[in-house]
């Protein structure tokens, strides 16, 4: 009798150990740490029932978790058969996984200046110069370097970061988050935690809010959205230099800011503004990127649709007066495969990684993944995502 009890114990421990190859698809954590196997059991036969409870039903990470469940355990020697019961977590459970993945800090926002994840702001004077494109890019870049990387579309009006990473189904529709008690589990595209208005309200619906309702959305964005620990915090910002610049200022004065400007001249101006306002609010900018630059043609020549020398215009400025002159990141050329990409929700530096527009951002990845120093003794993408 003893024998069959520590054999069927023997067993069960075999399986619990198998299941922490289960990670939860949203949360990024074995499903064993997150208090989802209520009760494993397996019979002489190798019978092997597993009871599971999940978030919340009709969760959409919960057909992904079943079958992981029954295939993970599947695969445990000596299990002939395997049934998941799937249940749902009480009230109680959810709080407490929700006040354990906060951790013990009291709620707000969790990117404070000293939280060891680095917040870039992607902003520009001008509409249209790439900010978005550029942020999904670069953000898949990072996480292909295995960073933890997140995006916050802060572009209330004008959201655009779920369709070019491919979050949207064919009627252009964004995957809706998941919901915890408060907390919101971002969806997750090419390991990028992604959050944007676009996943909230219903189809291609206009968001027609004035400030005190935009501040809140990008405060509760950075509060309630469960990014875990990320190595980089992305944020898309809407073009100009208006209320949610401001906001995110406020909310995120460490932030450092990515500037993005064309190559003319003329867009210079409106370029540093962007920079300068940023400072204003304590934000210091990391760089410049200049995007849309001469297009290579087939037969080699370059074309400037945009002119030149917008970005080594903005970099100067912006340095003037410094003691870190401000660089010129990366001048990343016209692309159609960038913009194909765009379109297709799938990104190039993934898709087309030699194209030189993917090659001109990979290279800002490099530079912010190797920040000397200041990553001292950071963990780098070697945390669980
Ligand atoms: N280097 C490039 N080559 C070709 N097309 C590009 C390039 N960069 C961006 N685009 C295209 O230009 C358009 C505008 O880009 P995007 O939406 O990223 O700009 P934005 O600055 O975020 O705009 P908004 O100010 O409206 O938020 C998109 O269709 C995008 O695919
Ligand atoms: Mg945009």
């Amino acid at each position: 009798m003893a024998d069959a009890a520590r054999e069927a114990a023997a067993r069960e421990a075999a399986v619990r150990a198998a299941l922490v190859r289960v990670i939860d698809p949203e949360i990024r954590k074995p499903i064993t740490e997150l208090d989802m196997v209520d009760a494993v059991t397996v019979t002489d036969a190798g019978a092997a029932t597993i009871a599971i409870s999940l978030t919340i039903v009709g969760c959409p990470a919960a057909d992904a978790i079943e079958r992981d469940v029954r295939e993970t355990v599947a695969s445990v020697p000596g299990v002939t058969g395997v049934t998941v019961e799937v249940g749902v977590m009480t009230p109680e459970q959810r709080r407490a996984l929700t006040e354990r993945l906060r951790g013990s800090k009291t709620r707000g926002i969790p990117f404070t200046a000293d939280s060891l994840t680095r917040v870039y702001a992607v902003t520009s004077g001008k509409g249209g110069v790439g900010k978005s494109t550029i942020t999904a890019n670069l953000a898949v870049a990072l996480a292909q370097k295995g960073l933890a990387v997140g995006i916050v579309d802060a572009d209330v009006y004008g959201f655009s970061i779920p369709g070019i990473l491919g979050l949207v189904d064919e009627a252009g529709i964004a995957q809706k988050p998941t919901r915890v008690n408060d907390m919101i589990l971002p969806p997750v595209a090419f390991d990028v935690k992604v959050i944007s208005i676009g996943m909230f309200v219903d189809g291609n619906a206009a968001v027609a809010w004035r400030g005190p309702m935009l501040h809140r959305t990008i405060s509760q964005f950075l509060t309630d959205v469960y990014f875990g620990d990320l190595d980089v915090l992305l944020l898309d910002l809407p073009p100009g230099t208006g209320d949610i610049a401001i906001s995110i200022g406020q909310l995120l004065p460490h932030a450092e800011v990515l500037v993005i400007t064309t190559p003319q001249p003329a867009a210079a101006d409106v370029a540093e503004r962007s920079g300068v306002v940023a400072r204003q609010t304590g934000q210091s900018v990391f760089g410049v990127i200049e995007n849309m630059a001469g297009l290579v043609q087939p037969d080699g020549s370059v074309l400037d649709l945009f002119g030149t020398g917008g970005g080594e215009e903005v970099t100067r400025r912006l340095s003037e007066g410094q003691s870190r002159p401000v660089p010129l990141l990366a001048s990343v050329p016209l692309s159609v495969a960038l913009r194909e990409g765009g379109d297709a929700g799938a990104p190039i530096v993934l898709g087309a990684p030699d194209d030189p527009a993917s090659r001109a951002i990979r290279s800002v990845a490099d530079r912010i993944a190797s920040r000397g120093r200041d990553l001292a003794g950071r963990k780098l993408g070697l945390s669980p995502r």
